[in-house]
């Protein structure tokens, strides 16, 4: 596991955006991991500015997303379906087929983890794009989800809940629920790529950093991935 110890968040989603960047120039067909939440709206900005730019193109680029909350309609305002889009699908040239986002609508949530399940297995992730939760989660892969869980019906902290109450006008309106690849898919991955901004995941990537490998802290798997690359800003390190 490489860190990577940047000033903030501007040059952590530059200097993020470049190693995505570089991917698409050299594999235009490139398969991409993607995570939702805060951390990678900058990175996401950048890669759009590039696109504008003529640097990069999506035009052949396969996506595929860790997460989507259970209860909320595809086209809620905060879907991961409707971030994405909003974020970066819309502004660059990708063809919409190419997109992957696990999809919760349906009674049969099980049988929608089953298609998700094998369509990542038949997948290869050049490069999974991460963020890490105050609890050490990555996807929504909660404290003591097993290390060889594959997609699933995950059950989401009040903690997770909690941090994630700044998007919905109350915490009651945040789902309890969420489908999400395991840990052994997002280890899978050719290459991941962590970030984490700001003070609130200190604690986190310092527990990354220098605590055990543990089910209890899912993000402590990533130091057995031969090729992780963690980026944090300042205020990130500030306690390692
Ligand atoms: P954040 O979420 O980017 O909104 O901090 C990260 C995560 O929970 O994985």
């Amino acid at each position: 596991m490489k860190v990577i110890k940047v000033k903030n968040y501007q040059q952590l989603s530059e200097i993020a955006s470049v190693m995505v960047s570089d991917l698409l120039v050299l594999k235009p067909d490139a398969t991409l991991g993607l995570a939702t939440g805060s951390t990678p709206i900058g990175l996401y900005q950048h890669l759009i500015n590039k696109y504008q730019k003529h640097k990069i193109s999506f035009k052949n680029v396969k996506t595929y997303n860790l997460d989507e909350y259970c209860d909320l309609p595809k086209n809620h305002q905060e879907s991961y379906y409707t971030f994405m889009h909003k974020n970066l699908f819309d502004h660059v040239d990708i063809n919409e087929e190419n997109i992957h986002i696990p999809s919760s609508e349906g009674d049969d949530l099980e049988k929608r983890c089953e298609e998700y399940n094998s369509m990542l297995n038949r997948a290869t992730i050049d490069l999974q794009v991460l963020g890490i939760g105050s609890n050490g989660h990555i996807g929504f892969n909660e404290p003591n989800t097993p290390f060889d869980q594959e997609t699933f019906i995950v059950k989401l902290t009040e903690k997770t809940r909690i941090d994630n109450q700044r998007f919905f006008n109350s915490l009651d309106e945040v789902p309890h629920y969420a489908i999400t690849m395991g840990i052994k898919n997002i280890m899978n991955a050719k290459q991941i790529l962590l970030l984490a901004s700001g003070k609130s995941k200190a604690e986190a990537i310092k527990t990354l950093v220098t605590g055990e490998i543990t089910e209890k802290f899912p993000a402590s798997i990533l130091k057995k991935h031969p090729n992780v690359i963690v980026i944090i800003d300042e205020e990130a390190a500030s306690l390692i």
